[in-house]
């Protein structure tokens, strides 16, 4: 059974936290708890399952992120899952994207309490390992502090121990998914008043965390913090957020870390992966560093001319003044 630290750990990003990103993270801290992209029910059962859940074991532990609302779904799904050795099985109550709320789940679903519980109840009668909900603190105008705590108090009655709060809430109907992650203000007071009222439950905050400062102040109010778009633009953040919280030493250097990932990357070419796709989760590991866009530029220029050459990454690596 893989270990679960909850103190930190990356959201899971559509399009960016696939494999080869959480891989690349995991080089980076070996405690940090990883996400999947939203992966739906749908997709599982009826399309090619084998590719949209293989994952390799030195990721783990990995939490795979599922969207759906159909509880027999989302407990096949979830054995699924645990069968190939995921960690944790979470369910999306944060998407406000139409495709999602056509399909009645993701930020929606805050709306339908008893269908969350129901949710959670199918997926944890199905399997040992946790199940935990990642929602926003309410819907449009459905943003009250009592109606975000009847919600998370409705499925923690069903069981659910653990909740990561996006917060700000969601508006369904006028803005993109992209606005909807910036435009509603954050209100950490939610998360930070759930946790006080329900010492029991695990409460991991997250939207808006960019520095050190802010993750280990969190720390004080909630049990753990999760980080999306600033790992992304500078990976390296997550060694500084693991070290500052006391999760353990970390032996690798970012050159050490770049070289493990550079091997990984020549066995993934083999497998017919693109270079073009492999480098996107390592643009940003010498961001605020000299050669920094020298570094980027290269990569991007070079990649998708040679996209089976791994070389293009030492090369990219060489306009980086920086010692190791
Ligand atoms: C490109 C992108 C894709 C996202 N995809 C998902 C997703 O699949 N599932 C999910 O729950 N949240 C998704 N989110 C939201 C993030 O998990 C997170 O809640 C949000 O970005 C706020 O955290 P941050 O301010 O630290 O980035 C996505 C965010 C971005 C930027």
């Amino acid at each position: 059974m893989n270990v679960i630290d909850r103190r930190l750990s990356v959201a899971p990003m559509l399009d960016w936290t696939d494999r080869h990103c959480r891989y690349f993270h995991r080089l980076i801290s070996d405690r940090v708890l990883l996400y999947t992209e939203m992966i739906t029910t749908g997709a599982i059962l009826y399309g090619q399952k084998e590719q949209l859940l293989a994952f390799s074991a030195a990721e783990s532990p990995v939490a795979i992120q599922l969207g759906g609302s159909d509880p027999a779904d989302l407990a096949q799904c979830a054995r699924l899952a645990e069968d190939l050795g995921y960690a944790e099985v979470n369910l999306n109550v944060g998407c406000p994207s139409d495709r999602v709320q056509k399909g009645r789940f993701g930020a929606c679903l805050m709306r339908e309490p008893d269908t969350v519980a129901a949710c959670f109840t199918a997926m944890q009668e199905a399997v040992d390992i946790p199940v935990t909900i990642k929602s926003r603190i309410g819907v449009d105008d459905e943003d009250s502090y009592e109606a975000f705590e009847r919600f998370i108090e409705t499925v923690a009655a069903a069981g659910c121990e653990t909740f990561i709060v996006h917060a700000r809430k969601a508006l369904l109907k006028g803005l993109s998914p992209k606005q909807n992650r910036s435009v509603p203000p954050l209100k950490y007071h939610y998360a930070h008043d759930l946790k006080a009222a329900h010492p029991e439950l695990t409460v991991v905050l997250n939207g808006g965390i960019e520095t050190v400062e802010q993750s280990t102040e969190q720390l004080i109010h909630v049990d753990g913090v999760m980080v999306g778009r600033a790992f992304w633009n500078a990976p390296w953040l997550i060694r500084d957020m693991h070290i500052a919280m006391g999760m353990g030493e970390l032996q690798r250097t970012r050159d050490e870390v770049l070289e493990a990932y550079t091997r990984y990357c020549a066995q993934m070419i083999e497998q017919g992966v693109s270079l073009h796709w492999l480098i996107r989760p390592i643009l940003g590991l010498y961001h605020g560093m000299s050669g920094n866009k020298k570094w980027k530029s290269y990569l991007v220029t070079e990649a998708p001319r040679r996209k089976t050459d791994v070389s293009v990454i030492s090369e990219a690596r060489e306009k980086v003044k920086y010692a190791h």
